[in-house]
């Protein structure tokens, strides 16, 4: 019977578990974007497995014996009572000892068990930066420090773990003899009412029988139930506050595809969490099928900008409206499907070429429509020398390929999902020559007749866009064309000047 007991008993652990697991998981994907500005990746990890599993033990263990201890403690106390009330008040005498220990170990306990996750986090943290970073350290020639500083946190986590080793046993030992004083009362007390007359010998023996029962069942109803409400709580906590944080919003019905428009800026404003404003008071208009050039210094908040037209952040005021109608009435699905965003950092999964280019298309793409949008993207052809084509693996984050050649997959992949609204940021920034043309040609065709904002400090490619949105200290210094602002704007002209000297 305890065998299929214990069977029956992991199965319902595992299950809570896996729905514990569940929740996060979903929920996790559903945070808004701001949401990872303050919360570290790392910390989401231990969340979705430490935390529910602690939470998990605590439902399946600690709550779900209470109604068979309850059981256990009345049954017991009403056959004692029946028998003679003498023995219920040995019996709760004995159990009045189950109450001291917990409370002076639990604290200590806690306080250990706490130090000793840190020191393990400690280590994964070191392990996850430390393997990241292998060739940085290389290049340093840092091997001995940080090899040094894992040898440290490897000591440490021993340390910890001998001291833990020894204050449990200290703490076994108080138990040990928690039990004993239970015993001694146990049998003398028994010896008192046997002599005085109150019980029979084989009431005693009976009541020797169900004594450990009964003081199992207080303990486990009252001290140990404390205990593990306590541990539980931090995991509780966590928990909760990633369940209490609201979902990113769905948006309205409107379809950026079908119902796009003129993009408009209103006295928008934004800053992160609670920092300084990166954006003041902006407002401009970024019209449909035309060119938008941002132009500002390092910082001064167009990726910023970026994030707010893929609605990873609301703006604090102000608003933007597409087509005369507020962002917030466009479906966030179908935007995300429609916006496209090609950057400096550019992102490829593990897979292959092909996993790459079709990424984030729903329908079947066939061989014929990969290829055409591949020699477009100015990839086809270095595709081709690659070991096994279109199926090669590209590693982890696309690390087999180079630079440029993850940047035309990128473009590919925009070119398949044809967006509505392109944002380009600094798409070529970290390219040499060769590629940058190769890129350049390609981001060309991929921006014709799409809304497109483009930031970039070449400024070969900036100068022919339609329009000019000039930012300086997070405001609008100025909007028009190239030429316009070089003539009306001092602050342009003099950072086009200082560019121009830097070519030099
Ligand atoms: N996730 C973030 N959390 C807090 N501050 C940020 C975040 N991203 C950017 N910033 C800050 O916002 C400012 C503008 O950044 P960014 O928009 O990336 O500038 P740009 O793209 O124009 O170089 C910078 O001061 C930067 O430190
Ligand atoms: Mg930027």
């Amino acid at each position: 019977m305890s065998g299929v007991q214990s069977v029956v008993n992991s199965i319902a652990n595992y299950k809570v578990d896996l729905n514990f697991q569940r929740f996060v998981l979903k929920k996790i994907m559903r945070l808004p974007v701001a949401f990872y500005d303050k919360n570290k990746a790392d910390e989401l990890i231990s969340r979705t497995t430490d935390d529910t599993t602690t939470m998990r033990s605590f439902l399946v263990q600690d709550l779900l014996a209470i109604p068979s201890n309850i059981y256990t403690l009345v049954g017991i106390l009403a056959t004692l009572f029946l028998n003679d009330w003498r023995l219920v008040i040995l019996g709760l005498l004995m159990s009045a000892l189950t109450f001291v220990v917990p409370i002076i170990t639990a604290r200590i306990s806690f306080r250990w068990n706490d130090l000793m996750q840190g020191k393990l986090s400690g280590l994964t943290g070191y392990l996850a930066e430390g393997l990241q970073n292998i060739p940085l350290t290389k290049v340093f020639v840092q091997e001995a420090r940080e090899i040094g500083k894992g040898l440290k946190v490897i000591k440490e986590l021993y340390d910890t773990r001998v001291k833990y080793l020894f204050i449990n046993s200290g703490l076994g030992v108080l138990s040990s003899a928690q039990e004993m004083v239970s015993l001694l009362l146990n049998v003398l007390g028994g010896v008192y009412l046997i002599n005085a007359g109150y019980i029979t010998l084989d009431m005693w023996i009976a009541f020797y029988m169900y004594a450990s029962s009964l003081t199992g069942a207080i303990a486990a109803l009252f001290p140990q139930l404390w205990v593990s409400i306590k541990g539980v709580q931090g995991s509780t906590r966590r928990i909760s506050e990633i369940a209490a944080e609201p979902d990113e919003t769905k948006g309205g019905s409107l379809d950026l595809r079908t119902q796009g428009g003129d993009i408009a800026f209103d006295h928008v404003s934004f800053s992160y969490a609670d920092g300084p404003e990166v954006l003041q008071d902006l407002s401009f208009t970024i019209p449909q099928g035309k060119t938008t050039a941002i132009i500002g210094r390092s910082g001064e908040g167009k990726s910023t900008l970026y994030g707010l037209l893929e609605r990873f952040y609301q703006p604090n005021n102000g608003q933007i409206t597409v087509g005369g109608q507020d962002i917030d009435a466009y479906n966030m699905h179908t935007w995300r499907k429609a916006v496209g965003y090609v950057s400096q950092n550019t992102n490829l999964l593990s897979g292959t070429v092909r996993d790459n280019i079709v990424y984030g298309v729903d329908r079947d793409v066939g061989q014929e429509e990969i290829e055409n949008v591949a020699r477009l993207a100015n990839a086809y052809d270095f595709i081709q020398e690659l070991e096994n084509g279109f199926d090669t693996e590209v590693g982890l984050n696309g690390s087999k390929l180079s630079g440029g050649q993850r940047q035309r997959i990128c473009i590919a992949r925009e070119l398949l999902k044809d967006p509505a609204l392109l944002l380009l940021d600094e798409a070529t920034s970290s390219l040499d020559m060769e590629a940058e043309y190769q890129v350049t040609q390609a981001l060309n065709r991929l921006r014709e007749g799409r809304t497109t904002l483009m930031v970039s400090h070449r400024l070969r490619s900036v100068t022919d866009a339609d329009q000019i949105v000039y930012l300086a200290d997070h405001k609008v210094a100025g909007t028009g064309t190239h030429e316009s602002l070089l003539k009306e704007n001092v602050s342009y002209r003099n950072l086009i000047q200082a560019q121009l000297e830097d070519a030099v």
